[in-house]
């Protein structure tokens, strides 16, 4: 039976996770944030102090595995759920540097495109419309602009202990931006069939309310 796909791409702190999920719970699909797991990947690799010159053979050792538990989705190293301890800004920071190393990518592709065929889903990241499900049904580019994605993170760090000053989280943003947009391998932009929603200026339910409108007319 065809699955349905849905891809969802756009630069860090647009609200892609928060958003799929909602619309995923609403429509009943599987929602895979594929960032979760080149942080994961980011994550083996800095705690094993992997060298650049030796990721490729390294990630045969890696075991990164997606798992649905209460349908919620898990990444696990091997048999550790290493969830939580995947959001940090040094992994995200991290992360943004070892996913243009084509290794890297060539080792999550089959992953993403497996879970694709199997499920109807939500997908979300940065090159699923353009590369991963160049054939998905729905392609959304969700935006929103770097201030207000800066503010939102902010805001949701700021009940953490060791919440970084605005400055710093905007002056991340604009970097791991730059860094995604040009890197040069698979890199983050829009695709010509995606549809532009930018969040900027909507509430979250305002901004599922818009996906669920485009998702609506194109899958009847
Ligand atoms: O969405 P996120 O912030 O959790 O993603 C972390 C990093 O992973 C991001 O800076 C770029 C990279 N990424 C990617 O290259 N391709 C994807 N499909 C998803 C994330």
């Amino acid at each position: 039976m065809k699955t349905i796909n849905i891809a969802i791409d756009g630069p860090a702190g647009a609200g892609k996770s928060t958003i799929a999920k909602m619309v995923s719970a609403r429509l009943g699909y599987i929602y895979v944030d594929t960032g979760a797991l080149y942080r994961t990947v980011a994550l083996y690799i800095t705690e094993n102090n992997i060298a650049d010159e030796d990721i490729e053979k390294s990630l045969a050792d890696a075991d990164v595995s997606l798992r649905f538990v209460d349908g919620a989705q898990r990444v696990f190293l091997g048999d550790r759920d290493v969830s939580e301890l995947i959001r940090t800004p040094a992994i995200s920071m991290a992360a943004s540097r070892t996913s243009a190393i084509p290794a890297v990518r060539a080792y999550l592709f089959e992953t993403q495109q497996k879970i694709a065929r199997e499920n109807n889903i939500i997908m979300d990241g940065r090159d699923i419309g353009t590369v991963v499900l160049p054939n998905a049904d729905v392609k959304i580019f969700l935006t929103a602009s770097a201030e207000e994605r800066a503010n939102r993170r902010y805001k949701e760090l700021a009940e953490k202990p060791d919440c970084p000053p605005y400055e710093e989280i905007l002056k991340d943003i604009i970097q791991r931006d730059y860094q995604d947009m040009h890197r040069e391998i698979a890199p983050l932009r829009q695709a010509e069939d995606a549809v532009l929603v930018d969040t900027t200026k909507l509430s979250l339910e305002e901004s599922a309310e818009a996906i669920i409108r485009v998702i609506e007319s194109k899958t009847g």
